[in-house]
């Protein structure tokens, strides 16, 4: 409750701005590299790095190749220790084979990252099809009674071999990113089965259908052929309904749940965190956000540091736990630089 100051200004908030020790030491929200997360894109075929189109200052690397290990060493010694990996084949067919084929990009990378890492970091495998099949969908698309659709229930049969084939390559944790229904339970019952009970599931509970995945796009190939994704990601006007997805996620079996994108969704981030608190929730600021990042400063409308680390302040002030950003790298720097724009 606020206190009405009689008259003078007997409340004085500025009392607690006026200098750097004071509002750090007022500060609720803080910045560790250690709750950063960050993705990692690696494509079967190139024997080089490339650079990753739309996505300023990242790559994409060879799943095999001493470059990723080295680019991964790097994080790791600034304080970032996990990493959410995803690939691209090199041929795409219709259910999207090579997102589980025992010598895939993502599943020959889990093995390299393991011999030469160990298990050190934590790797995360973001779980679809979309960059691996030729219709570019998340799902089966089949021809029903009011045209093409999504088939959801034959999705979650690949999802669940999928599943299996990354948490035998390595795997921590399995990111569904699909937004299929029931597949965090499919994916459960998969690894269970198959004895991959200590394999945890990051679900991508709350995805919108968001105009900020673009770049992402581009770089993993993935946009649909035809139509949108409208039919299984959620509705951007809609909020409550998050609560309903991390509810059912939950009950399934989920161990992280996520709110996706982050920057234009704040509000679904708080919803989460104030309705489920003991839940570890994850915000993913996705492509969009971090292209908007780079061209704000490269307009020079605002310095790169200071605007990243209000962005990310902001993710994690709304409630969010973890951190997947393509800014972990630069953050983490900055943060053991002692770099404080506040
Ligand atoms: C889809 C998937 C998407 C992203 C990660 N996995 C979105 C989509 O294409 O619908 C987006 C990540 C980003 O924009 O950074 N399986």
């Amino acid at each position: 409750m606020t206190v009405v100051s009689p008259g003078f200004p007997r409340v004085r908030p500025r009392r607690l701005r006026g200098s750097q020790a004071i509002r750090d030491l007022v500060a609720e929200a803080r910045l560790e590299p250690s709750a950063f997360m960050l993705p990692i894109f690696v494509r079967e075929g190139i024997t080089e790095p490339e650079p990753a189109p739309g996505l300023e200052g990242h790559k994409r690397y060879p799943p095999d190749s001493n470059h990723l290990i080295e680019f991964m060493q790097n994080a790791m010694d600034l304080g970032v220790k996990s990493f959410l990996l995803f690939g691209v084949p090199r041929v795409k067919d219709e259910v999207g084979s090579r997102a589980y084929a025992s010598d895939g990009p993502v599943q020959v990378a889990l093995r390299t990252i393991r011999r030469e890492l160990g298990w050190e970091p934590l790797v995360a495998t973001d779980l679809c099809i979309c960059g691996y099949a030729s219709h570019g969908h998340c799902g089966i698309p089949r021809k029903g009674r009011r045209g093409v659709y999504i088939d959801n229930d034959a999705t979650l049969e690949v999802y669940r071999k999928i599943a299996v084939s990354q948490a035998e390559a390595g795997a921590d944790v399995i990111a569904p990113s699909g937004m299929m229904d029931g597949q965090v339970a499919a994916i459960r019952d998969a690894l269970d089965r198959e004895g991959f009970s200590d394999v945890a599931i990051m679900a991508y509970s709350a995805k919108y259908a968001s105009r900020f995945y673009g770049p992402f796009r581009t770089v993993m190939d993935s946009a649909p052929r035809f139509g949108d994704r409208r039919s299984y990601q959620m509705d951007p006007r809609r909020r409550l309904e998050a609560l309903r997805e991390v509810h059912h996620d939950l009950m399934e079996g989920a161990d992280i749940v996520m709110v996706k994108p982050a920057l234009a969704y704040l509000d679904v981030i708080s919803l989460v965190k104030e309705n489920f608190p003991d839940v570890p929730l994850a915000a993913y600021n996705v492509s969009g956000e971090y292209a908007m990042v780079k061209l704000m400063a490269r307009e020079g409308f605002a310095q790169e540091s200071e605007l990243m680390m209000e962005v990310l302040t902001a993710i994690k002030r709304a409630g969010a736990d973890i951190i997947i950003t393509y800014h972990a790298v630069d953050a983490a720097r900055l943060i053991k630089e002692g770099f404080n724009p506040f």
